[in-house]
């Protein structure tokens, strides 16, 4: 099986900044405007993909042609993300794909699964214990809850539920050959045995419908597409169909480089749920700008929302639709400030900031009763 892509140069170029114009090479096509009007007959659709933050799929239209069959011949639908769980809590970059699982699942009426891969940073990292990251599984499940409010919602850990995908593995682990996830996932003789099966119980949920018509949906953003590359390449030999992948191409940024990813192995460059007040007053307040170097030179120049990234943020949360235009033609044209788009982003972040932690409360509070 020959693969044109490799998860290590993606998450390279990720994390270097660069600045993917296309996917198309990898199998990802931009999401059209005929599939977003589709869409857009079932339900409002969501920022996320509205901004043109989730931008890419495969295999859009065969879930639209299946959510249009009358009921009675639908195929089963559900919708699958994840999270491993490498920090105590999540960062803002979480939420995005969450978002679009909650929704697509509200679209499809089908269930949602989110699995947490608490074994993955295990195996890929020489500092995380298994007493750190049964911490983390357990915080981040209750992020996840707070933003995935769904009675549809279903969660996995790895480590407790691993047993209920090893018959649907078992094919999968047959049909693919060691070399494919080498070339892949860019491993060699010296990586651990773990880092060889975690691919498999990422993929497994694509595939852990017993129905061969069952359609898996997964929500993700483009760093995870490998997994569903090889998924979708050896849906055919299990006996499965293809997993549907709608994806963000574009990542919420470190604070500290607008063109990158927001990642919890860069502790000090995150907002995470969690922060207070204060704390992302202060991070947000020392956040790369677009703007100019002086007021003068802003109002001269006008500032650039691409290498931003409080306006960043402000795409990717701010709903009103009015103000966040307002706002990019402002800024772009020097009239609005550095300090005052800082300001409005701080605000967006800390008024949903503060709703994650009511609803996280409420449903700690909820579960001990
Ligand atoms: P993880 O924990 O690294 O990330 C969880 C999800 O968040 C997306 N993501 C981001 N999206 C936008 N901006 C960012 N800065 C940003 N950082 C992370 C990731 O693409 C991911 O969708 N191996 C996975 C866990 C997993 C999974 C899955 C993910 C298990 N099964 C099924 C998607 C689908 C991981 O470590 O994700």
């Amino acid at each position: 099986m020959k693969l044109l892509f490799s998860a290590v140069i993606i998450g390279l170029w990720i994390s270097q900044g660069h600045v993917m114009k296309s996917w198309e090479r990898f199998g990802l096509s931009l999401i059209k405007s005929d599939q977003l009007q589709r869409l857009a007959i079932y339900g409002e659709i969501p920022l996320c993909m509205k901004r043109g933050l989730v931008d890419q799929q495969i295999d859009l239209d065969v879930l639209l042609d299946a959510i249009d069959l009358p009921a009675s011949r639908r195929p089963p639908i559900y919708v699958y993300t994840g999270r491993g769980p490498s920090s105590l809590r999540l960062h803002w970059g979480h939420p995005i794909p969450f978002q679009l699982a909650n929704w697509l699942s509200g679209l499809t009426g089908g269930p949602l699964h989110v699995q947490l891969s608490n074994d993955e940073k295990f195996y890929a990292s020489d500092t995380q214990s298994l007493l750190d990251i049964e911490r983390f599984t357990v915080e981040n499940e209750r992020d996840i809850r707070a933003i995935c409010n769904t009675d549809r919602l279903f969660m996995s850990r790895n480590t407790q539920n691993i047993a209920d995908l090893y018959t649907t593995a078992m094919p999968m682990a047959k049909a693919l050959p060691i070399g494919t996830l080498r070339e892949v996932f860019g491993l060699d003789d010296s990586a651990p045995i773990g880092r060889f099966l975690q691919p498999l119980w990422q993929m497994a949920p694509c595939f852990a419908d017993p129905d061969p018509r069952a359609l898996c949906v997964v929500a993700c953003a483009v760093d995870q597409y490998p997994y569903f590359r090889v998924a979708r390449a050896v849906a055919e030999r299990v006996g499965k169909r293809k997993p549907i992948v709608i994806a963000a191409s574009q990542f919420i940024p470190a604070l500290d480089n607008p063109g990158s990813k927001m990642s919890a192995s860069s502790p000090k460059s995150c907002i995470f749920f969690g922060d207070t007040p204060e704390v992302v007053h202060s991070k947000l307040s020392r956040a790369v700008s677009g703007g100019g170097r002086t007021i003068e030179e802003h109002r001269e120049r006008g500032g650039d929302t691409s290498r931003d990234v409080a306006m960043q943020l402000l795409r990717a949360f701010l709903e009103d639709e009015a103000e966040w235009t307002g706002l990019v033609e402002g800024y772009k044209r020097g009239i609005i400030l550095t300090a005052q788009v800082k300001k409005r982003a701080i605000g967006v972040v800390n008024e949903l900031l503060a709703g994650i932690e009511k609803r996280r409360n409420e449903s700690i509070k909820a579960s001990c009763e």
